[in-house]
């Protein structure tokens, strides 16, 4: 799909769908405003409402799509009404496909047209690498978008910035639709490396012995008892300088999560396969901050294992020595994902960190708390969690702070090792987050947890897809953007 900027007038320009955004009340062009009743269509937010050209107009069809109230507006309505408007060209099978804008907003111009490419480009994504007797209405593709606007240079680089990003969040959403046999571990390195060699990033992929050599506890016993290997994962973007910040970014990586010994009841654990989400958004910054160029200092870090039970498990009660030295008991070998961040967290204090950030699907009790609607944020640092509610918020990818007060990092000191990784269900996400906290030094540290935002079973955005959702990528993005 490749898209253009036009500034000409556009019922006069020939397209298969003109997609024609409103703000609502505002007036269209007679010759369209004619053409149907008053009623039909005013503009309120997700309306739409399909018009045939009947010589009046050259394009083939016209599609008007409602935006709601003006003051409203945001990027994230242009986003979803840009979703909206493709996946009817899509449906249409409309090869060339245009988007105007009527009516006052308070969007400019540029960050209109990022909307617009993203939320084009989002909503037409489909996963079908798996499908063998497609037929050809789920393989159609626009083949050219066209925004139309009076400001050709920002909108340019809108929709440049957009797909920058858009590279990264599809890689994401790639990775995690695959299933778990596919995405291993040594997949996810290979992923890495590949990413690095793209742009000139340097890309390190630990294996076995190496992750024994160096002490790599947590990690290892988790991973134990796959026949797929833990890896543990290294990029680095840019260089430390006085002028740049390093920002040491954690994934999450677990390719396959069976519970491990405190095996997990059958019903939900295909959905499994998600939880190397966290390494996905790792990897999708990592691809969008490239082809930006931003000027930091990103450090990518991904713990990965497969989660599985067998003779050599890992049992509820043993001890592991994590790389930092400090000791886990293990009650629970579902609760892996700490396990395996505490040994990342912890290598990331090498780097000298302006900030830790780790991105986790780590607990089903981020559902409970909020839905779908929000990413958990759990910080040690008030100045950072504040920088990435504002990205949060900039990027339509919603963050919500709970408290770390020193009583949750009590909770969990162990009796017999230095602290345990589960200690039931009371506040569960709040204490994972302070057992990771745990690891992070007096670096500002922040864990987001994704377990409810990586993954959409009934997409809530006109952008998703039943399947991965690439969560992560554009907050990182505005977020790393915005770092002062
Ligand atoms: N990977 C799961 C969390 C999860 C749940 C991710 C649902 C995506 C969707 C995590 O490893 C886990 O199993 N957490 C346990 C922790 C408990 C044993 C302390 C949980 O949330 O039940
Ligand atoms: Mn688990
Ligand atoms: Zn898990």
């Amino acid at each position: 799909m490749k898209f253009n900027i036009k500034t000409d007038n556009l019922l006069e320009e020939k397209s298969d769908l003109a997609i024609i955004l409103s703000v609502k009340g505002a007036e269209l062009p007679e010759k369209l405003s004619e053409r149907f009743l008053a009623d039909d269509f005013s503009g309120k937010a997700k309306q739409t409402l399909l018009l045939y050209g009947h010589g009046t107009v050259s394009p083939a069809r016209v599609l008007l799509v409602g935006l709601g109230e003006g003051s409203k507006v945001d990027t994230d309505t242009f986003r979803n009404a840009a979703a909206l408007g493709i996946k009817e060209a899509l449906r249409l099978k409309g090869a060339l496909v245009s988007f105007t804008t009527i009516g006052e907003t308070g969007v400019d111009e540029q960050a209109r047209s990022q909307a617009i490419a993203e939320g084009a480009t989002l909503g037409s994504y489909r996963f079908l690498d798996y499908k063998t007797d497609l037929e050809d209405d789920a393989t159609f593709e626009v083949k050219e978008v066209q925004i139309f606007s009076q400001d050709v240079g920002k909108a340019e680089k809108g929709v440049a910035e957009g797909l920058a990003v858009m590279a990264g969040v599809i890689l994401a959403r790639n990775l995690v639709n695959k299933p778990a046999a596919e995405v291993t571990p040594t997949r996810i390195g290979e992923e890495a490396l590949a990413l690095g060699k793209r742009h000139g990033i340097k890309a390190t992929v630990l294996g076995l012995k190496e992750l024994q050599e160096q002490g790599f506890g947590g990690i290892i016993a988790v991973g134990k008892a796959s026949a797929n290997e833990p890896r543990f994962i290294i990029l680095e973007y840019g260089e430390p300088s006085e002028e740049a910040p390093t920002i040491a970014l954690i994934g999450k990586g677990i390719s396959f999560d069976s519970g491990g010994l405190d095996i997990k009841p059958a019903g939900n654990m295909a959905a499994m396969k998600c939880d190397m989400s966290g390494s996905a958004t790792v990897l999708g910054t990592m691809e969008a901050v490239a082809r930006l160029k931003l000027p930091i200092h990103l450090v990518g870090l991904i713990a990965s294992a497969e989660n599985m039970p067998g003779s050599n498990a890992t049992r509820p009660g043993d001890i592991v020595k994590s790389l930092s030295g400090k000791t886990i008991e293990i009650l629970n070998t579902d609760a892996e994902g700490r396990v395996i961040l505490a040994d990342a967290i912890h290598y990331a204090h090498r780097y000298n960190p302006d900030a830790i950030i780790d991105f986790a699907t780590l607990t089903g009790a981020i559902l409970i708390a909020l839905g779908n609607h929000a990413t958990g944020l759990f910080s040690t640092d008030q100045a950072l969690a504040d920088k990435i509610k504002t990205a949060g918020e900039k990027s339509a990818e919603r963050v919500w702070e709970f408290p770390l007060w020193p009583e949750y990092r009590e909770m969990v000191k162990s009796d017999i090792a230095d602290v345990k990784n589960s200690t039931g269900r009371p506040a569960g996400s709040i204490t994972s987050a302070a057992f990771l906290a745990a690891f992070a030094g007096d670096y500002p540290f922040a864990h987001l947890d994704i377990a409810a935002t990586a993954w959409a079973e009934t997409p809530i955005k006109a952008y998703h897809y039943k399947g991965a959702t690439g969560v992560g990528v554009r907050m990182m993005v505005e977020f790393l953007k915005g770092y002062k």
